[in-house]
């Protein structure tokens, strides 16, 4: 039998997935993955069973958009309903920690009187007991923090059930990540194996280097009713690749869609901010790909713990040709999850936290994590950073979804780090309420106009304006609009031109143009060499 040999093509999409759900950090970090189970995947996957003619019409409804909606056809029900009873029978010790990480989070509320706090854990139901600590903040809140260095060793580290559906992509299109499971489907293989597994970094350089037919069907542990699925996976005739080209001596930046931005320093040290690479679909929009990126990234550093920011299914793709992750420092409340503990459960060797002002270095490339303030429902969350780049004279900022809410610290900013000649800035204005990321961690629903107050908001003109002014930037690009066509699952964003967001982005650029700076609101992709 002949062995060719073979690459992946490059519209094969890996997705990976815990439990059959799109895999994001919060299900990673064990904790949030019991909260989300218990109170997001499985009441939704049995309202979809009681009701798939509701959930069908909102999923076609545009005002309806990344809702909790599952967005299967009916004939779907009996395979969701097989999910529902699978997962509470495989994950019920993860479904009863999350049960009962709400169910005390609730006792300290209503039983912490502000007196010593130490009776209250000999009531905490038993799948908590030693994995949290109870507390008051300086203001006199009951609050509770979970150990997750335990939890992830424990029965809890939920690796057992990750996987992967690697499939080719049709256009760009996907179902809505966090509101619909993914069924096994016909042009699907499944690969059962968690992410920390070196199979992932054999896969991603399989879209490179070729290997023998025989090589890949044995580390994908292929069955013979596999063999023609994967066989359709790859190819004997690989398009070239052209080398990765930089220029030793040239600063230059590429945007790749969404928060997605490599910088390049004349010594050729790399930094790629927020990963998220599309993938070499028929779609028609231009892009760059995986073959844009250098064959060794330096740095890859995360401005904050958001889907669109820390997307997983790059960064495994990528994993083999990082050195270093950097990573804001945050963890120790029930909304922030550890970034780096996440990382390191997922087979990344080399993750360094920073806290505020925190930098690394190497050769002409430095990296400081500067504060971002806001965006996060104001919920007690440190992990996130907006990104300073110098590289050799070039001063960029990565904002992020940074909202100035006090424009004296950017004035700080500017004292302390003089001009920043680059700002990327995201200018997501009118984000979503913040129980649409956070509301399966509440222990209490929260009051809905409240809720609406408090949302994951970015700045908006003014205050977009005075980072600008503050930091003496000379070129502005707004990004990070959710507007490619290929992160439409994970933020659902509106398209319409008229939107705050885009409305404002507009504004922004215009102002600043007046002003005889360079700006753009960056689409699909962009090259700058300074
Ligand atoms: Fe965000
Ligand atoms: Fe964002």
């Amino acid at each position: 039998m002949s062995d060719p040999q073979v690459t992946l093509l490059p519209d094969v999409v890996i997705e990976p997935l815990v439990a059959r759900w799109y895999a994001w950090s919060h299900l990673i970090s064990p904790a949030t993955a019991a909260l989300n189970t218990a109170f997001h995947h499985i009441p939704l996957l049995q309202s979809f069973v009681a009701s798939p003619d509701v959930h069908a019409v909102a999923c076609q409804t545009p005002s309806l958009r990344g809702g909790p909606f599952v967005d299967l056809p009916k004939n779907e029900v009996p395979a969701v309903q097989k999910l529902i009873d699978d997962t509470q029978s495989s994950q019920a010790a993860l479904i009863a920690f999350g049960e009962s990480l709400r169910e005390a989070f609730r006792f300290i509320l209503k039983n912490a009187d502000g007196y010593s706090i130490e009776k209250h854990y000999q009531s905490l139901p038993e799948p908590v007991k030693g994995y949290v600590e109870l507390f008051y903040t300086l203001g006199g809140f009951p609050d509770l923090r979970v150990i997750e260095q335990l939890l992830y060793r424990s029965d809890l580290n939920r690796s057992p059930y990750q996987s992967a559906m690697i499939y080719r992509a049709k256009g760009d299109q996907r179902s809505f990540a966090f509101s619909t499971p993914r069924m096994p489907r016909a042009d699907a293989y499944e690969l059962n194996q968690p992410f920390a597994s070196e199979v992932y970094d054999f896969l991603a350089r399989l879209r490179f280097e070729p290997q023998p037919l025989s090589v890949v069907l044995e580390r994908l542990q292929a069955k013979e009713q596999d063999v023609a699925l994967i066989r359709s996976l790859v190819t004997e005739t690989p398009t070239p690749v052209p080398a990765h080209q930089h220029q030793k001596g040239e600063t230059r930046w590429r945007y790749f869609g969404h928060a997605c931005v490599l910088v390049e320093s004349a010594e050729g040290k790399s930094v790629l901010v927020d990963p998220l690479i599309a993938y070499e679909t028929d779609a028609s929009l231009k892009r760059f790909v995986l073959s844009d990126l250098p064959e060794k990234i330096d740095y890859v550093v995360l401005t904050h713990n958001h889907a669109d920011h820390v997307l997983l299914e790059t960064l495994l793709a990528l994993r083999y040709r990082i050195d270093t992750i950097v990573v804001p420092a945050g963890g120790g409340s029930m909304a922030d999850p550890s970034l780096k503990l996440m990382l390191e459960s997922i087979g990344f060797k080399k993750v360094v936290e920073l806290g505020p002002l925190g930098s690394v270095e190497t050769e002409d490339l430095r990296l400081t994590a500067l504060p971002f303030l806001g965006e996060h429902g104001d919920l007690d969350i440190r992990s996130k950073a907006a990104w300073h780049v110098q590289a050799g004279s070039h001063s960029l900022l990565f904002a992020a979804d940074s909202n100035n809410l006090e424009p004296k610290m950017y004035d700080m900013l500017r004292t302390m780090f003089g001009k920043i000649d680059t700002l990327f800035i995201g200018m997501e204005c009118l984000g979503a309420p913040f129980s649409w990321t956070y509301g399966p961690l509440l222990p209490v629903a929260v009051d809905r106009k409240k809720d609406q107050s408090r949302r994951l908001n970015g700045s908006d003109f003014h205050r977009g304006l005075e980072v600008v002014k503050s930091l003496g930037c000379q070129a502005v690009y707004v990004y990070a609009m959710g507007a490619e066509p290929w992160l439409q699952f994970i933020t659902s964003i509106d398209p319409d031109p008229n939107t705050a967001p885009v409305v404002n982005a507009k504004q922004l650029v215009e102002h600043c143009q007046g002003m005889g700076l360079t700006a753009e609101r960056l689409y699909g992709h962009a090259e700058v060499v300074l």
